[in-house]
């Protein structure tokens, strides 16, 4: 098997047109923990395959996270869901983190919707509040961009100006425009954040933190699709009164939330 990370991505598009039905799906959701619920509303799933029938995937491992992809038809559009995100912090380069975005962008998805659980610490957000990235801070200290670069697939020197679609932004509030709009900044993981950490995050301008989404919109720009990012605050971050970072509770506020947000998506899928 090639080991080039975009001869890899193009095999595993291959393999998902191949099972998930010869289509053009018109955005791709890679769900994050608890986000399940959400997505389920979108509409029925018409096909799925296990990210172990499809080139390039580790075996994932981190709790609440089964591997598959998923066509749901929505409307007279469809959608390919990833649930199974890969992350750094399991000890996968940055290639393998973003190679489900990579495969189904270049199987055609045009949009990219990142969701994930983090931390939130704008004064005033609650545990169980969805927010819109308008812009991230790239703390993981890698890019999956770095090595050889494909020109045909993409540039060399990726602008990151409105990485986050301001377009997709727009049509998210115009559906419910009690979203507020933040910084995410993602960290490596695996470990929380210190309290100096997130006071340090807060002095630059962050709202929220996290282990995933970053390296994932980076790539999923760098092939030109559109990106949106969807961050759910399932807890206060480290040093704020009232953190807690029992993970079976995260992912309990996540699950409760994202019910909440299927008809947000629902109606997005549609829109954008
Ligand atoms: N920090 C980092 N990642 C997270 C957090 C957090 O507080 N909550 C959920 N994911």
């Amino acid at each position: 098997m090639t080991d080039d990370p975009y001869i890899l991505a193009q095999q595993a598009a291959e393999a998902l047109r191949r099972k998930l039905g010869d289509v053009d799906h018109h955005a791709a959701i890679v769900l994050g923990s608890g986000w399940g619920p959400a997505v389920d509303k979108i509409g029925e799933t018409v096909a799925e395959v296990s990210i172990t029938e499809i080139p390039g995937f580790p075996a994932t491992t981190v709790l609440g996270h089964k591997g598959v992809f998923r066509s749901v038809q929505a409307g007279d559009r469809r959608i390919v869901v990833m649930a199974g995100r890969v992350h750094l912090y399991e000890g996968h380069p940055p290639a393998k983190v973003v190679h489900g975005v990579r495969s189904m962008v270049l199987a055609g998805a045009k949009i990219v919707v990142l969701t994930n659980a983090c931390g939130g610490l704008r004064p005033g957000m609650k545990p169980g509040e969805p927010v819109l990235i308008r812009d991230h801070i790239n703390f993981t200290g890698v890019s999956p961009l770095t090595g050889p670069n494909p020109d045909a697939l993409g540039p060399r020197f990726v602008d990151l100006t409105d990485c986050y679609a301001p377009r997709l932004r727009q049509a998210a509030q115009a559906l419910d425009p009690a979203l507020t709009e933040g910084v995410y900044v993602g960290f490596p993981g695996p470990m929380f954040e210190t309290p100096a950490e997130i006071g340090m995050v807060g002095r630059w301008g962050g709202d929220m933190v996290g282990m995933s989404t970053v390296l994932e919109a980076i790539a999923a720009r760098h092939l030109g699709a559109e990106v949106l990012g969807l961050a759910l605050v399932t807890n206060l971050a480290a040093g704020l009164p009232g953190a807690n970072f029992d993970h079976e509770e995260i992912l309990e506020v996540a699950r409760a939330t994202a019910e909440r947000m299927g008809g947000l998506f629902h109606d997005l899928v549609r829109a954008i």
